[in-house]
């Protein structure tokens, strides 16, 4: 392992039903602050690979090194420390609609709490002006107290990465973050997470269905194609010839229209 990588998988697979592999052997690594894409067609195994890193569900075999630590059997204390430094943002935010945007961020900040603190929402002066920094960061300092229900789908992310934020993750897992959104939005998300990777050095693993978002914002691209990464190269690498090993050459869904 080099000493630059935050993680580092190793032959990882998941069966869900003891027989067919969702995810079959895969190994990557991500370096601090790297920002790296997972494209793939559906059912590829994107989603998969990103829960297994932070142990939502459990891999069946494999190894799974974080910040020099292996997740694969962590318990309890332990499971909740990984947890702290690996912030999700997740395609459809998953926010508390009747809250405020600065609420939602501060659920950020539940992971370092005891359940009497964290079931009464006691979060210090501190934690929350970081909230609101966070808010200002992704340009909604103006929404902070609008509630979550009366934001776009564009700005509901963006408070779903505020709160990744202030969760002071090392790691970002984004699952589709901008498969809900339209093309303007959708970039401003994507400059929001590649800022979170170059100026706060948060590394960012983000499933994405768009290859030219990809291509655009990532340093490393992984292609999956039924459970196997088929390819992990930087985007000048990703030619149409690779697209099309990744997503099938009779993939009718294939984007080869945008990159050939
Ligand atoms: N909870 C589950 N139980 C059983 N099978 C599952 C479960 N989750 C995923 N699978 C299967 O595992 C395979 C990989 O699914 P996964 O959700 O990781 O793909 P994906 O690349 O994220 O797809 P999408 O682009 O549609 O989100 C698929 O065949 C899927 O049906
Ligand atoms: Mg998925």
């Amino acid at each position: 392992m080099s000493t630059a990588d935050l993680l580092r998988i190793t032959n990882l697979s998941k069966s869900y039903d003891g027989s067919t592999k969702a995810l079959d052997g895969a190994s990557l690594s991500l370096r601090r602050g790297e920002f790296v894409s997972i494209i793939g067609s559906s059912g590829a195994g994107k989603s998969t690979l990103l829960r297994c890193v932070n142990r939502l569900i459990d891999p069946t075999e494999g190894s799974i090194l974080f910040d020099g630590t292996e997740v694969c059997g962590l318990r309890g204390r332990k499971l909740r420390g990984l947890r702290r430094r690996i912030s999700m943002v997740f395609q459809h935010y998953n926010l508390v609609h009747r809250s405020t945007a600065i609420e939602n961020v501060l659920q950020g900040r539940l992971g370092y709490k005891n359940s009497l603190a964290g079931a009464l929402s006691l979060f210090s002066e501190e934690e929350k002006r970081n909230a609101f920094e966070a808010l200002e960061q992704v340009g909604l300092g103006c929404c902070a107290y609008m509630r979550a229900d009366q934001l776009s789908g564009g700005q509901k992310q963006r408070v779903g990465i505020a709160r990744a934020l202030v969760q002071d993750p090392l790691l970002i897992l984004a699952d589709e973050p901008i498969a809900s959104l339209d093309p303007i939005s959708s970039r401003t998300v994507m400059e929001h997470l590649r800022w979170a990777a170059d100026e706060k050095g948060i590394a960012c693993l983000v499933s994405l269905h768009q290859v030219e978002y990809a291509q655009q914002f990532s340093d490393r691209v992984i292609g999956i194609s039924g459970g196997k990464i088929v390819f992990d190269g930087v985007p000048a690498e990703l030619t149409p010839a690779k697209i099309a090993e990744i997503y099938g050459e009779d993939n009718p869904n294939a984007p080869f229209a945008e990159c050939c």
